[in-house]
């Protein structure tokens, strides 16, 4: 091995995941899941929209390409003013993407494929179609239904201005003003949201008993697990304080507040009482990420996504840091994740000079053969690093961002919301292209209307039903590198090591002799010998591993 160029042999650093890790389940540690943007995955009833028909007539694909699992945004019976993320009825599955029947359905077909099913719940807030809010409406000022909610009184001589300076997430001032019903114009209630998404008040017993009976609903009807939204906000400091002056990093009075560990702590209870290894995912994303630990000690979630990964850009210096970071506050519990439903494509985000996220006004142009090239080597990295993976429908294709949807197409709220100052997140959710030959690229039967947003022609050379048959194709990347994964004894254990390598490559070994080496400097480097090549993010020539190419090898025995 001493003949090794840059002695790859030699390990310059260990990593040791803490040990609550091991004691989780074993399949949410390892797992790879595939998250389902429903309305974008596929169109059974040809109305333009995604359904979960749909998605279980696609149910052999998913498992072909060789994950464990799947994650679905919510399906619940909603006015979609934030694509479903505004509840108004969480018992039952909005006429839009089918039925209750056909959700049982889905779960059952997910699992007669080896599939578990994790399904979206949205605690923070509801549709102001919910009945609660609607009843809270009707009640006024002062009474028990308003208490499930965050009504206040305004400030200002006629109460005329918000009760704080809170901003909502996607712009705007965080509260509305409602009319009372006796015509006057009266209190305020909160939304860190759309107004179309009222907050629920998780101080008030009758919210938690809710969640708590939703949660058992599905759990009954057989789901695995649940990826909770804006995990960390349900709980609010009560006194409501100004954020005006607050340092940049101090705590927000509407996340991480102590009153949620008690919540959560509960829910690992009810969980766990079930039969199954189920979990709890939370979407949380807080900064460092040591300030997720508190939650994933093994009473309260299972799992919460490594966001600080996702915001890393292509770097080999910083993606190094974000990995020994993670390793060393949290171990291996925070899924790695690179794309989801609410941030740019990293295809694209790697194709340009900056990270260049949704909410950016102007993110720049971005060099998509770049991209692909980095989403190529960035996938092998992302796999082979201890922990579980969540994969974002579309990126096994290659797709890109869409960043020329017509202004009059735009669904997602932050449009509106910012006064048309950011586009929002609409270009990483255009339907998917199934077939490269027909309307909408086959998302939806042929006489289907037009899918609810416009693909790109381009897209035709992406659909999933050309790319088996071309051996570097993304698709068949993806597929190779998860049968890998999955068959291979290399990712059983936690055991990771760093290994020299020149400035620009990342190099680490797993166990029993595999190694993943990745290139983000501007110059090809020597490849490691000897060794068994397992697979290449693109072909590789004179023992050279070019820029944004990443390779899996196993150490030749003897
Ligand atoms: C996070 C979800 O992922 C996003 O799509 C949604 O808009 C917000 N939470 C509000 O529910």
């Amino acid at each position: 091995m001493a003949d090794e160029p840059h002695g790859l042999a030699s390990v310059t650093s260990e990593v040791t995941a803490p040990s609550q890790a091991a004691a989780e389940p074993a399949w949410h540690h390892r797992a790879a899941v595939y998250q389902i943007y429903v309305r974008s995955f596929a169109d059974s009833n040809g109305d333009g929209v995604g359904d979960l028909p749909g998605v279980a007539a696609r149910l052999p694909y998913v498992r072909d390409l060789g994950v464990d699992a799947i994650w679905l945004t919510p399906w619940y019976v909603s006015p979609m003013a934030d694509g479903g993320y505004d509840v108004a009825d969480y018992r039952d599955i909005d006429p839009l993407f089918g039925t209750l029947a056909d959700a049982e359905r889905l779960i059952r077909g997910a699992h007669g494929h080896g599939l578990k099913i994790i399904i979206d719940i949205v605690p923070n807030h509801c549709s102001s179609q919910h009945r609660w809010f609607k009843a809270a409406l009707a009640a006024g000022p002062g009474t028990a239904e308003r208490g499930r909610f965050w009504f206040r009184a305004g400030r200002g001589p006629s109460g005329e201005l918000p009760p704080n300076d809170w901003r909502s997430m996607f712009g705007g001032p965080a509260w509305t003003r409602v009319t009372e019903p006796d015509g006057t114009a009266g209190e305020w209630y909160l939304h860190l949201y759309a107004p179309e998404q009222p907050d629920l008040n998780w101080d008030n017993p009758d919210v938690r008993a809710e969640f708590e009976d939703i949660l058992r609903f599905w759990l009954d009807r057989g789901v695995d697990g649940f990826r909770i939204d804006v995990a960390d906000c349900l709980v609010k400091d009560p006194a409501l304080p100004d954020v005006a002056g607050l340092l940049a990093d101090a705590r927000r009075p509407w996340e991480d507040q102590p009153g949620l560990h008690d919540i959560y702590r509960s829910w690992r209870t009810l969980i766990d009482s079930y039969p199954g290894a189920r979990v709890f995912v939370g979407e949380i994303w807080l900064k460092p990420l040591s300030r997720l630990r508190p939650y994933l000690q093994g009473d309260q979630l299972h799992t919460a996504f490594n966001f600080d990964f996702l915001g890393t850009p292509w770097d080999a210096a910083r993606l190094r840091a974000v990995i020994d970071t993670t390793l060393a506050t949290i171990g291996a519990s925070a899924p790695w994740v690179l794309s989801n439903h609410d941030v740019t494509r990293h295809l694209t985000r790697y194709g340009r000079a900056t990270t260049g996220n949704v909410y950016q006004a102007d993110p720049g142009a971005a060099d998509l053969e770049l991209g692909a090239r980095r989403a190529r080597a960035a996938i092998m990295l992302t796999l082979a690093l201890p922990g579980s993976a969540y994969l974002y429908q579309g990126e096994e294709l290659g797709l890109w961002e869409v960043e020329d949807i017509p202004v009059d197409k735009i669904a997602d709220p932050i449009y509106e919301r910012t006064g048309h100052a950011v586009r929002g997140r609409d270009g990483c959710r255009v339907p998917l292209p199934w077939r490269a030959d027909g309307p909408g690229f086959g998302f939806g039967p042929p006489d289907a209307r037009p899918p609810w947003l416009p693909q790109p022609a381009a897209w035709r050379r992406l659909a999933a039903d050309i790319q088996p048959a071309d051996a570097s194709s993304m698709l068949n990347l993806y597929r190779s590198a998860l049968r890998i994964r999955r068959a291979s004894g290399y990712f059983a254990t936690d055991a990771f090591a760093w290994l020299d390598a020149p400035v620009g490559v990342l190099a680490f070994s797993r166990s029993d002799g595999f190694r993943c080496m990745v290139n983000l400097a501007a110059e090809p480097v020597q490849m490691p010998s000897p060794g068994e090549l397992l697979l290449a993010s693109r072909p590789l020539e004179d023992g050279l591993l070019p820029p944004d190419t990443a390779v899996w090898l196993r150490a030749s025995r003897g």
